[in-house]
């Protein structure tokens, strides 16, 4: 059933606007995903824009109106960080605030009432470090337990930079690796979550006693237990039971290894930190025998009785599936019964309903994140229904009490999308909100720009390519042509919103871009998925030249001397191997963005599990897996322009591979250029350095299939 959610704004402003340009696109607003009040009346979101005349960005706070879809500005500003619904009335909140006047790089905590007319917020604690992750529950006294997560010293203290003595010398020394990760060195802090109380019996609510390192109880570890899990620092890897007396977290396995184990458990512990934490799906729980790899989303029911939460299979691979639990707990025992436990998904976001009896999840299908209901005790055969589709990919959810849910979610024509929608199988979705049909920046965009096809491959496997359109786009003209080799390799790349590499940005440029879901891509089947490991070069290599084959001979209205291939990470190791085979040949542009040249630098990186996973084995053990698909050993063949972006601060793919394709090509005397940011890892996330990328690999490729007559000389580095 199709679902159009552009209605009329978008395509009157189609035609005579001008594209979407870099600028629109990292100025334009980004929007938090919607945070919803008790009564399920408001839900409030961030948003954060950037002014390219004063070079800052800003970002305020709104309501949306849940009924009518209104959104109007929210009574306090950006020093407001974070905030939960919670108090006397459905309109109040706790929140915090990033300053702390008594204490340089503490936070506070602050209660008011959106709905008073005077917005008079309380002052009602001060806490000593930069605690964000804020959630809380009312206790049966009226008290309001609140977690929230900071650094914290070995010795469980929270840590504050600013308060920290700093050492003479910059030298680190160790003795075991995942030495550093992500783009940082490790350091002595780890993060943790702290619990704290908030009470008074006359009304004014004011924190009893310090925040207590809810993680400080776990003895005997190998390597350090850390909540919320680093990278990404997700709040989601931790909940407060309803009634406020328990708090459940997980944390990386703490026997094993980091390094080469992706293994983590979901451990419970009483919110004054009473009694130690204790694991409830770790060695010796009644855990299903397989169930031994990454734990997600730890959620209480609404009995305070059981915690859902979704585990993977494999000890060390991270792109296995997920499967859903719940576990009941009881004193320090918990009974595990899976759910559903056939269902080919992946969930990693969940959810109760009000009575407890079924769990909303959040699980990907064909590139797009969905919403799906699932009985809490579903039968291992029970096939869930989406009850999202393809239109938007899903971000967040919020449950209603209505029953309905409250989506926050984002696709290719719309950075922020608010719709609610029920578990009924009748399609009953109510767009809210839209960025497209409110944001200047966004006015080109819509449902419209974007299409897909599939394409059955050599195992009979269906590929599916999705579409981008450039503005004005025609079938009677000839068009340049982009093929984008994804990242990951086992992550998906559909049809959604991104500041980083947005598809539609990239059409903006007056190309046709295609983006196949090639071998090994996630939310098809975890087979599909599984078929990459040892694969790197062959299925995903060979799909994409089947795509670029069906484009060449098919598609009418693609110019097949003038398309360009671009691809970051995974994306980059498949252009480089591109690079050096025949299809390689086909395009008149590469862009390499953080890509592998160099298989055999694998052990530089610092998630181990994944290249001993990916290439099935050590490469001691297993030399022939690391040779076999790598690159460089193609570097004969390299003959296209290639433009290489690597930066210093990337620890996964480490900066040594983007300089030697960068020197090879060089040396090989083959047209290229050689872009780096000192300050920026895997991503490019600072706007400014975003435009310049962006200037340049749009440049690159425009230029080289004859859209820009010149190559960008102001600020390049001359020997
Ligand atoms: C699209 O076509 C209209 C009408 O010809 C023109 O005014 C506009 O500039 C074009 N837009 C782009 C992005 O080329
Ligand atoms: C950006 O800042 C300038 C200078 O303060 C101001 O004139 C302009 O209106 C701002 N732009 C937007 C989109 O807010
Ligand atoms: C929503 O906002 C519009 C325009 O500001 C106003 O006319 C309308 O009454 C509002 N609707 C509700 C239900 O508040
Ligand atoms: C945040 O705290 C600062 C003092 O540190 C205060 O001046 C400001 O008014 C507070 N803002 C809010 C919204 O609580
Ligand atoms: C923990 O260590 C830090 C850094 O050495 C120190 O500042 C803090 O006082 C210690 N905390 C306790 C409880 O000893
Ligand atoms: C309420 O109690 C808090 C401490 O719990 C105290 O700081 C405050 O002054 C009291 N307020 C009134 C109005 O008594
Ligand atoms: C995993 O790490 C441990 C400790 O660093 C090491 O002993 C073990 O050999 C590693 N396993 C593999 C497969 O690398
Ligand atoms: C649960 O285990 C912890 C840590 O082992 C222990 O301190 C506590 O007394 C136990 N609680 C119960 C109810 O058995
Ligand atoms: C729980 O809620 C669901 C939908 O919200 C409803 O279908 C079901 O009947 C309820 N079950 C109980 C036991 O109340
Ligand atoms: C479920 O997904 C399918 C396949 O993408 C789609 O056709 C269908 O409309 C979706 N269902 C709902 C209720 O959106
Ligand atoms: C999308 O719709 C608009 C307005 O209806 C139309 O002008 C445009 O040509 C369409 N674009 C595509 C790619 O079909
Ligand atoms: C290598 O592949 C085999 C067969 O699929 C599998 O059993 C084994 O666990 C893999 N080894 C590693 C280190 O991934």
């Amino acid at each position: 059933m199709a679902m159009k959610f552009a209605l009329v704004g978008a395509s009157v402003l189609l035609g005579g606007a001008h594209a979407m340009t870099v600028e629109d696109m990292l100025a334009a607003p980004r929007r938090s995903t919607a945070i919803v009040n008790p009564s399920g009346e408001w839900a409030a979101f961030s948003s954060s824009t950037y002014n390219w005349t004063t070079h800052k960005a800003s970002t305020s706070w709104q309501l949306l109106n849940v009924a009518s879809g209104n959104v109007s500005k929210a009574p306090f500003g950006s020093d407001v960080s974070e905030f939960v619904w919670i108090g006397p009335t459905d309109t109040s909140i706790l929140y915090i605030n990033g300053t702390n006047d008594d204490i340089p790089g503490g936070v506070t905590l602050y209660t008011a009432d959106v709905a008073d007319k005077e917005f008079s917020p309380t002052l009602v604690a001060s806490l000593n470090a930069p605690f964000t992750g804020l959630k809380a529950a009312k206790t049966d006294s009226g008290d309001i337990n609140f977690v929230a997560n900071t650094l914290a010293w070995w010795n469980g203290s929270a840590y504050n930079e600013e308060l920290a003595t700093k050492a003479r010398s910059s030298g680190q020394v160790f003795d075991s690796n995942w030495i550093r990760h992500w783009n940082v060195y490790m350091t002595e802090q780890r993060y943790a979550v702290f619990g704290g109380v908030l009470s008074g019996s006359n009304g004014t609510l004011s924190l009893k006693g310090e925040p207590k390192n809810l993680l400080h109880g776990i003895k005997d570890y190998l390597t350090r237990p850390e909540t919320p899990v680093f990278p990404g620092a997700d709040p989601g890897d931790y909940e407060i039971s309803p009634d406020g007396k328990k708090v459940a977290f997980l944390t990386k396995a703490p026997e094993l290894p980091k390094a080469n184990y992706t293994a983590s458990y979901i451990y419970v512990v009483p919110h004054d930190a009473s009694s130690a934490p204790v694991a409830i799906n770790g060695p010796g729980s009644s855990r299903p025998e397989a169930a031994k790899g990454a734990s997600t989303s730890p959620r209480w029911s609404p009995d305070s009785k059981k915690i859902a939460y979704a585990q993977q299979n494999g000890i060390s691979y991270e792109s296995d599936r997920f499967q859903l639990y719940v576990a009941t707990v009881d004193g320090n025992s918990s009974k595990i019964t899976p759910v559903a436990e056939n269902w080919d998904s992946s969930p990693q976001s969940i959810l109760w309903n009000a009575n407890g009896t079924d769990l909303w999840v959040i699980s990907e299908l064909h590139a797009a994140q969905r919403l799906w209901v699932v009985p809490a005790n579903a039968e291992a055969d029970f096939k869930p229904k989406n009850i999202t589709g393809p239109q938007t990919s899903v971000a967040d959810f919020a449950l209603l009490p209505s029953g309905k849910a409250l989506v926050s979610a984002t696709s290719s024509w719309t950075s922020r999308i608010f719709y609610t929608v029920s578990a009924a199988t009748t399609v009953d979705t109510k767009v809210l909100f839209s960025a497209h049909l409110v944001d200047r920046e966004l006015a080109t965009l819509s449902q419209n720009r974007t299409s897909n096809f599939w394409l059955p491959n050599e195992n009979g496997d269906l590929i599916q390519t999705f579409v981008y359109y450039p503005p004005n786009f025609s079938t009677d003209k000839k068009w340049p042509a982009i093929l984008i080799p994804h990242g990951g390799p086992q992550v998906a790349l559909g049809d959604v919103w991104s500041t980083r590499w947005n598809m539609q940005l990239w059409a903006e440029q007056g190309f046709v871009v295609f983006v196949p879901q090639f071998t090994g891509t996630p939310s098809y089947s975890q087979r599909f998925t599984d078929l990459i490991a040892n694969n790197w070069g062959s299925y995903p290599y060979r799909d994409l030249a089947m795509v670029w084959d069906h484009v060449e001979k098919n598609i009418s209205y693609v110019d097949n001397d003038r398309a360009a291939c671009a691809g970051a990470s995974y994306g980059g190791y498949m252009t480089n191997w591109i690079q050096g085979h025949d299809l390689g040949r086909k395009f008149k542009a590469l862009v390499t963005h953080d890509g592998k040249t160099h298989q055999e630098a694998s052990y530089a990186t610092e998630e181990l599990y994944f290249i001993e996973h990916d290439q099935n084995g050590t490469i001691w053990d297993n030399y022939e897996n690391y040779q076999i698909w790598n690159p460089i050993r193609h570097a004969k063949n390299w003959s296209t322009p290639h433009f290489i972006i690597h930066n210093d601060l990337d620890y996964r793919v480490v900066f040594d591979e983007g300089m030697s394709a960068f020197n090879i090509l060089q040396s090989l005397g083959v047209p290229s250029r050689f872009l780096h940011f000192p300050d920026e890892g895997h991503h490019v996330l600072n706007r400014e350095n975003s435009k310049v990328w962006h200037d340049h690999v749009f440049n690159w490729m425009r230029y080289w299939v004859g859209l820009d007559e010149e190559l960008i000389s102001e600020g390049i580095v001359h020997q």
